[in-house]
């Protein structure tokens, strides 16, 4: 045997990355891989870092990588347009690029103040109390279950969306301060009259894409074994799996995406995306998003039917699916290392977990890949201060699916600003920390217990990622 095996090597957790830490040596710092997508991880760290295809596509693959990009990064235009292929914008719309919300296959962010009436990173989802025939939350009945800020010629934008920010402060176990925001909604210029007045509004950031292909790869199995709703396990976090609709058949399958874990595939997510942001249609959504009784949207002219043809439609979703997760940065740096046990000890991977082992996919690098995506892909009730009070499928007003949080370092580099949470409240890492409530209460109460040091060591590791 070699000197490697009699220095009996034991494999340990931390932050449930595997580390392995000679036994007895407890100042032999622990190691970190950095390659948190597995063989699906790239090292780039300039403002491209989200936006690379995994290694190993063949030539074909490569091209469907790079049309996807194209149609991913390129505004759609209004018909009738000299250009065909990426006709049909609208009749009402929020963007005209996933780009322009994704930038750089990055995440938005919200208006600065009331007077910024843009929503290119952050939409309002509606809906009234009761339930769709697909089990989902019930549309608005005027203006649908998306607010379109957008229109185009001879069709009226829906309204305008204006949000302003209201502080407080809140401090750590040290003394050390903190200020807190949080978004005041306010809807104007409304084209139909005003919304219900049971209307629930959920807003929503855009987050950044790359790294769901292998979201998408995690068995069903392991993530309805991780769920444990009834808190079985006494450590206060439990831990909802949501069920939604297959886009083909209406099946119930397990839900993954967007904030509410509230659609199930890439490709759902894809074609959600052009039909309900854009107002493009595809095979799966073939009707244009005109919810409204308004005539001139229904007459609007469409570009082709659907406007995005099926092969197009599958390079874009082959594209999202592709795009590698960035590597870690710093992970040899102590600080970034103890940042690690941190994350353990004070709770943060009893949902943004740490290891996850993909099943088999079509595309190598994708499967059978172990991961570190820190996340359970479930729902955890988060307290008052987060709810939207909005249900989305099994989803209540309280739950949100725990966010992956790879690449999360780079959204500065990538996007020149960060904002988390999902409505973008948060503005540094510590903020989006204190807002944690419910379930992860007791993890948010443990960093504020930490020392200035140890606080700074979890966020380096944050940074790394
Ligand atoms: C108006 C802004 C906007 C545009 C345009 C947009 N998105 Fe998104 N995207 C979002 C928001 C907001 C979410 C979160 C949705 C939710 O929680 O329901 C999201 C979520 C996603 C996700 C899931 C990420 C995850 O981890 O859950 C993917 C993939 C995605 N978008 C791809 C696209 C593609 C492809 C396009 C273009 C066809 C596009 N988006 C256009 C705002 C946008
Ligand atoms: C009970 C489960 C749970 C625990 C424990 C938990 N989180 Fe979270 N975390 C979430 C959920 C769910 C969200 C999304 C909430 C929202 O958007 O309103 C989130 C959001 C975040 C975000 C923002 C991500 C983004 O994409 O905007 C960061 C950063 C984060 N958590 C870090 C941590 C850290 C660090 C800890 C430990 C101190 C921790 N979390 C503990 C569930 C958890």
């Amino acid at each position: 045997m070699t000197g490697f095996a009699r220095r009996a090597v034991a494999v340990v957790f931390v932050a449930g990355l595997i580390v392995s830490a000679c036994a007895g040596s407890d100042d032999e710092p622990a190691a970190i891989d950095p390659k948190l997508g597995g063989e699906a991880t790239r090292s780039a760290t300039n403002r491209n870092a989200f936006g690379l295809p995994v290694k190993g596509l063949d030539d074909d693959q490569r091209l469907d990588f790079e049309v996807g990009d194209s149609f991913f990064n390129q505004n759609w235009v209004t018909s009738p347009a000299s250009t065909k292929a990426r006709d049909g914008l609208g009749p009402t719309f929020n963007a005209q690029a996933c780009s322009s919300c994704h930038g750089l296959d990055g995440r938005g962010a919200p208006p600065i103040d009331a007077d910024d009436t843009s929503t290119l990173g952050l939409l309002l989802r509606l809906s009234v109390p009761g339930t769709s025939p697909a089990g989902g939350p019930m549309p608005e009945p005027t203006y649908g279950d998306q607010l379109q800020d957008r229109a185009v010629p001879g069709v009226k934008p829906e309204g305008i969306v204006a949000i302003d920010w209201v502080s407080e402060t809140g401090s750590f176990d040290d003394g050390a301060t903190y200020e807190l925001r949080r978004p005041k909604i306010d809807t104007s210029d409304l084209a139909h009259g005003p919304l219900g007045d049971d209307v629930m509004i959920s807003p929503r950031l855009a987050p950044q894409v790359m790294g769901v292909g292998l979201l998408e790869a995690i068995p069903e199995a392991s993530v309805r074994a991780a769920a444990d709703p009834d808190d079985a396990d006494g450590d206060g976090i439990s831990g909802r799996i949501n069920l939604v609709p297959d886009p083909h058949t209406g099946d119930e399958i397990l839900g993954r995406f967007g904030w509410k874990a509230n659609v199930g595939t890439v490709e759902g997510q894809v074609a959600g995306a052009f039909h309900g942001d854009m107002g493009i249609t595809s095979p799966l959504f073939p009707d244009e998003n005109c919810h409204s009784d308004d005539p001139s949207c229904v007459a609007a002219i469409g570009g082709g039917s659907p406007e995005i043809p099926q092969e197009t439609f599958d390079r874009v979703v082959f594209y999202n699916r592709t795009l590698a997760v960035p590597a870690m940065r710093d992970f040899e740096s102590p600080h970034v290392r103890s940042g690690a046990e941190q994350f353990g000890t004070v709770g943060c991977a009893g949902c943004h977990t740490t290891s996850q082992t993909t099943g088999p996919a079509d595309v190598p690098m994708l499967s059978e890949q172990t991961i570190s995506p820190f996340t359970d892909l479930l729902l955890h009730d988060m307290g008052p201060g987060l709810a939207d009070g909005r249900p989305d499928f099994a989803a209540s007003g309280t739950e949100w699916r725990t966010p992956p949080l790879w690449g999360l370092g780079l959204v500065p580099v990538v996007n020149g600003e960060r904002f988390m949470m999902h409505d973008g409240r948060a503005r540094t890492f510590e903020e989006a920390i204190m807002w944690h409530g419910g379930e992860a209460q007791a993890a948010a109460d443990a960093f504020a217990a930490l020392d200035a040091d140890e606080r700074a060591d979890l966020i380096a590791y944050l940074e790394a990622l």
